[in-house]
């Protein structure tokens, strides 16, 4: 399989230009088995800027079946964070839906509540391991992508749907205009389309540039996401922060003239202009923090190696493999990453080959200097690790800027 490269907006066919280039990257949560000889998909991770839309786009997609098989790792479930916010999103849906339809439902944190209180639902969840999770815990899931043909085949067996949910999943999906084109024919008439994603406002505040991979296609904005809608007769009616991930935008969307936007839309809207989020120069000084960053991470690693002092990674995070790939750092400036979900451990990163040992290596002994790739759950880890700094070792961040903690 081969990347698909295009010049042109995938949302509206606008011309893109292109500002920021990540190098050859690997599929993000393709953990390897050490010693494996096979040759390693690879593909250009590089971010573009719709000129008409405004969209922040990759400009190649990797093979959906790439990402998204039978052993993808991710689970919603793993973070008592993330149940806790799908448990509350759930109870939200159930108020007011009947039939509520979720992309992306992965282990089922969100629809097992709906599932659990007798309300119809389904979840459209291509990968294998994560689809029967789901089915184990109640939910009603189709093994599937969801996309315009899928969709219609839903709506012509089941009828419309309330709510239509997407959390982490909307901007995985290259081909955004026929999943538009599938809540399109999904939704009732006064039914909401619930989007949770990465916020390209938050990217550029923190230059948490390891937050682009193979998977998150899109950044989006209240700008291109309105404008985006707008062209699958969807209006944008709310937007709400969200702590999850480190921070997170919520985007509710309803057939035009159906629902009244609420103020946040146009607050949101004004303070990206403000900001400059729907231009181009605001990315192109946030690619110049990021090569500067690069730069820093690089020295500061190749110093601390040649004062014989010891460096680990500490979460084989996917924002990881976009650090180390980008960087170029391998196992001579990172000696192996600690990890602890067991499908990752006594693996290899994708591209690197940084071997990944269980949490418990951390402190046999502990290493002078901890490179925290898992900065979005920073406190629970510094919480946890207290005896790493009482023994003399010291965090090393790369986020906002590289920096010691
Ligand atoms: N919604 C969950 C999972 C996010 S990970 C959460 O927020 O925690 C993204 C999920 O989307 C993966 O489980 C992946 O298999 C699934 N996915 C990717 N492309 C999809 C598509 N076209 N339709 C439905 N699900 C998709
Ligand atoms: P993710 O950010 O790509 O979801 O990955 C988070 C990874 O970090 C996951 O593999 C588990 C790991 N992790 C630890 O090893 N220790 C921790 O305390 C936390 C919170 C995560
Ligand atoms: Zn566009």
């Amino acid at each position: 399989m081969t990347v698909t490269e295009r010049a042109a907006c995938r949302v509206c066919g606008g011309d893109l230009e292109e500002f920021l280039d990540l190098g050859r990257q690997p599929v993000s949560q393709s953990f390897r088995e050490p010693g494996d000889a096979t040759p390693e998909f690879g593909f250009r991770l590089a971010v573009a800027r719709c000129s008409s839309c405004t969209m922040v786009q990759l400009v190649e997609a990797v093979p959906r079946e790439l990402m998204f098989h039978e052993h993808y790792p991710f689970r919603s479930s793993g973070s008592a964070a993330l149940r806790d916010h799908f448990g509350r999103v759930a109870r939200r849906f159930l108020e007011t839906g009947t039939f509520i339809v979720e992309i992306g439902c992965n282990d089922g944190a969100m629809l097992a509540v709906v599932a659990r209180a007798g309300v119809r639902h389904v979840g459209f969840e291509p990968s294998g391991q994560a689809a029967r999770a789901a089915r184990d815990a109640g939910v009603r899931v189709r093994t599937d992508f969801f996309d315009e043909h899928a969709a219609r085949a839903l709506a012509a067996e089941e009828g419309p749907a309330d709510v239509v949910y997407a959390a982490n999943t909307m901007g995985h999906i290259p081909d955004l205009p026929s999943v538009l084109r599938g809540v399109d024919a999904l939704l009732g008439p006064d039914g909401v389309l619930v989007v949770e994603d990465f916020y390209l406002g938050d990217v550029l505040a923190r230059t948490s540039f390891d937050q682009i991979n193979d998977e998150h296609f899109y950044l989006f904005t209240a700008h291109s996401v309105l404008a985006a809608g707008r062209l699958h007769g969807l209006d944008l009616i709310d937007v709400e922060r969200l702590a999850v991930h480190g921070g997170e935008m919520r985007f509710t969307l309803a057939r035009a003239g159906r629902h009244t936007p609420s103020p946040a839309v146009a607050a949101l809207l004004a303070e990206e202009e403000e900001r400059g989020l729907a231009g181009l120069a605001a990315l192109c000084r946030f690619a110049t923090d990021v090569a500067r960053i690069r730069d820093d991470l690089v020295a500061t690693l190749s110093d601390l190696r040649s004062r014989g002092l010891r460096v680990v990674g500490y979460g084989a995070t996917a924002k990881s493999a976009t650090v180390l790939n980008f960087c170029e750092i391998g196992p001579d400036l990172v000696s192996f990453i600690c990890d602890t979900t067991p499908a990752k451990q006594n693996r290899v990163t994708p591209g690197r080959h940084i071997p990944i040992r269980p949490a418990t290596a951390f402190a046999e002994p502990y290493p002078d200097y901890a490179l925290l790739f898992a900065w979005d759950h920073a406190e629970q880890i510094l919480a946890r690790e207290q005896e790493f700094r009482r023994a003399g070792g010291r965090w090393l961040l790369y986020v906002p800027d590289v920096h010691l903690l």
